[in-house]
């Protein structure tokens, strides 16, 4: 088969929404102060669902892997690949997809994980891709997901007041007809500060600082170029101008960036799948929850051109053209 095609798409929520106005009243109980027009001003977001105490990753991909089981027309036992975009894994190992693949009910297809920050779905989609068209898999399941909650420190305001929990999923199956047209990933090591979570679990202790750690500006400028050129990338490769791009996908981390990246490709805000504003940045869940959401809303319908887009910690960023 010439391509992987999209054929079913899923999504979850976890069920505590906390608006702008709640986390606010929750930051001031610690003498912390923001409020519901700074966030809304700087970043478009008006609401973020926060998982939990007891709700991992594998938990709020389960119910998006079944929705988009259940779209594609295929069962769990199908599947010959699981894989997992997430920053937030459910434990050290094994990977929340050989998890989620025991909560499916099936076993032996291959599952694994991908980290690749608020990237890592366009990074997990362009490896199923590859390894369909390779002839390694015929359906795959690739999953953003992530409890980003978990990394976040509550006492600081410049980072907290950004980012939510959930999870998206696709279906990709092997087809003759066109579907994915062309992915490109890159990531720049040497950018590692400006976006990080520099900490981690040594010997049974916690060693560094394990929540965000943002240079807000820096990651500004760095998204906006990034997605920029990389978009210009996929566009050329599949050959399909931006005129006929019915939508743009982007991550959804700020509404600024995103606005900056339609303008810049000069496609109409119209055009532009917006979710920031009820999501908050969900990492490497944020673009298939959008996409689920368009699909399921009846804006985004088969034949359509679609540009996908991620830009995150490593600093990683990738794109995928897709006829959906
Ligand atoms: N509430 C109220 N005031 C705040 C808050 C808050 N939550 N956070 C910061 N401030 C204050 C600052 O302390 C500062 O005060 P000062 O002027 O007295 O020093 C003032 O607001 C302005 O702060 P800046 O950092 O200059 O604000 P800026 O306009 O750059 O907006 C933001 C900050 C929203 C983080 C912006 O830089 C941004 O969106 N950057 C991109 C980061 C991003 O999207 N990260 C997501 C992860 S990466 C990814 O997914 C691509």
């Amino acid at each position: 088969p010439r391509y992987a095609r999209i054929l079913g798409t899923g999504s979850h929520l976890p069920a505590r929404r906390v608006s702008n106005e709640d986390l606010a009243a929750q930051l001031a109980a610690d003498g912390i102060e923001t409020s519901d027009a700074w966030i809304t001003e700087r970043t478009g977001i008006k609401a973020r669902y926060f998982a939990g105490p007891g709700e991992s990753t594998s938990d709020l991909a389960l119910p998006a892997a079944r929705r988009a089981l259940e779209a594609a027309g295929i069962e769990a036992a199908q599947l010959d690949l699981i894989v997992v975009a997430t920053t937030t894994p459910d434990m050290v190992f094994p990977s929340t997809a050989c998890l989620l693949q025991a909560k499916l009910g099936v076993a032996g297809c291959a599952a694994f994980d991908l980290q690749a920050v608020c990237s890592g779905f366009l990074y997990a989609l362009s490896v199923a891709d590859a390894m369909i068209r390779a002839g390694q898999a015929r359906h795959a399941l690739v999953i953003g997901a992530e409890v980003f909650s978990r990394l976040l420190d509550f006492k600081d305001r410049t980072t907290c007041v950004l980012f939510g929990d959930g999870a998206g999923a696709v279906v990709l199956g092997a087809s003759d007809e066109p579907g994915i047209r062309a992915t490109a990933l890159h990531a720049d090591g040497a950018q590692a500060e400006v976006l990080c979570v520099p900490g981690t679990v040594h010997g049974g202790s916690v060693v560094g600082h394990p929540v965000v750690r943002m240079d807000g500006q820096a990651v500004f400028k760095l998204a906006v170029s990034a997605l920029d050129k990389v978009a210009r990338e996929v566009i050329e490769r599949a050959g399909i101008p931006a005129e006929q791009i019915d939508w743009l996908i982007p991550h959804q981390a700020n509404l600024r960036i995103m606005k900056g990246t339609a303008k810049k490709l000069g496609l109409p805000e119209e055009r532009m799948v917006v979710t920031v504003q009820e999501h908050g940045n969900t990492s490497a869940a944020s673009v298939p929850l959008a996409l689920d959401e368009a699909i399921r809303a009846g804006q985004i319908r088969r034949g359509q051109n679609l540009l996908l887009e991620g830009v995150g910690g490593g600093f990683t960023w990738g794109a995928a053209l897709i006829t959906y």
